[in-house]
């Protein structure tokens, strides 16, 4: 057995290596992401272990079947821009790390509020300037608002518990009602009455067809609520985003996914710059906390993405299954 992994970071390679000597299986080790010019690397491997790449080559799992990989194991949660009915028609079995640590996204994301809650945009940039006031930009305790979750499987759950040690009142919508939190009265009915009632709408659910927010939902927030984004950013509107911001509509907006991310997040553009104007307006404004998809980023997860990976191949391989395995 023997497995090539692209997309290997500075800060992934020493569990790679751990894993690959504990377990006597060798693991080739590639930095780029995995392209179209890449992929035959593959060849005479029985797994690849991949990272959450822009966009797959659309062949993949074509070419991966030739070259007689029979496993991808993304070290990810997301695999929502994997064609599956390709892997599945190639016999190639896909599996994912579901829970690499929650909690690594729920309190980023309740760090990312707190952020816009207290206007630290505008106090970094006053001293800068030296300037060292205070008024008039008082800020807001967590615990005298509704905060309001959509998505309640293991993010949204590790970010209840957190704003419950705060002390807000947590209210939440899922089409699926975990029965304990169902008998807690945490569910309302509709996103819409959600968006009503919420001071904070924080999401945490999986990338969805259409935007969730769109133009007609922001609309029915409360004037001044804030957005959280740690989830996809192809569930907001982007542009209707912006002009609510602009417009003074809401409160403001805490950005880890962004509609447009690919070609910018985990890039050094120090040279080139960002040319996407919606992105470059986001950022300029005092109430955007815009960051670079690293909720996920901790010591912690980083551990856990790389050997729950590897064991799943293993598993995989060695029995036919593993229990990451996507259906
Ligand atoms: P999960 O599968 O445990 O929970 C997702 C929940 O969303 C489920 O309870 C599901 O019923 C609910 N849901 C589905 N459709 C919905 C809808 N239309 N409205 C409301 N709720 C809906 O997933 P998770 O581990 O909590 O992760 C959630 C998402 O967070 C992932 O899908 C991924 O997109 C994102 N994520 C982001 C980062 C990051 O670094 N920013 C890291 C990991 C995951
Ligand atoms: C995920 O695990 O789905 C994430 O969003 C993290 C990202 C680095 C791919």
């Amino acid at each position: 057995m023997k497995f090539i992994a692209y997309n290997v970071r500075q800060d992934e390679q020493n569990y790679f290596e751990k894993w690959a000597k504990e377990n006597a299986v060798p693991v080739k080790l590639v930095t780029e992401e995995l392209t179209d010019e890449n992929l035959p690397l593959a060849k005479g491997y029985d797994a690849v272990i991949s990272f959450q790449t822009g966009v797959y080559p659309s062949d993949l799992f074509d070419k991966l079947a030739s070259y007689g990989v029979k496993d991808i194991s993304i070290r990810n949660v997301g695999v929502d821009n994997l064609d599956l009915a390709s892997a599945k028609a190639n016999k190639i079995a896909v599996t994912n790390v579901p829970a690499y640590s929650p909690n690594a996204i729920a309190e980023f994301s309740v760090a990312t509020l707190l952020q816009l809650l207290r206007n630290q945009n505008i106090y970094r940039k006053r001293m800068a300037k030296n300037d060292y006031r205070w008024a008039p930009f008082v800020g807001k305790e967590i615990r005298a608002l509704t905060i309001g979750l959509v998505g309640t499987g293991r993010i949204g759950k590790a970010a209840l518990e957190i704003y419950r040690g705060f002390g807000a009142k947590v209210i939440a919508y899922d089409p699926y009602h975990d029965p304990k939190l169902e008998a807690q009265g945490l569910y309302v009915d509709t996103l819409e009455e959600l968006v009503s009632q919420a001071d904070v709408v924080t999401l945490h659910m999986p990338g969805s067809e259409g935007y969730l927010i769109d133009e007609a939902l922001i609309k029915k927030m409360k004037p001044g609520a804030y957005i959280i984004n740690t989830a996809r950013g192809s569930l907001i509107d982007s542009k209707a985003l912006l002009e609510a911001l602009k417009a003074g509509r809401l409160g403001g907006a805490a950005l880890d996914t962004y509609e447009y991310e690919t070609p910018i997040f985990n890039h050094d553009l120090e040279d080139i710059g960002v040319k996407d104007e919606l992105f470059n307006e986001l950022v300029a404004l005092d109430n955007v906390v815009m960051t670079p998809h690293i909720a996920f980023y901790t010591e912690t997860a980083v551990e856990n993405m790389v050997t729950i990976a590897l064991d799943s191949a293993k598993a995989v391989l060695e029995t036919g299954t593993a229990p990451t395995l996507v259906e």
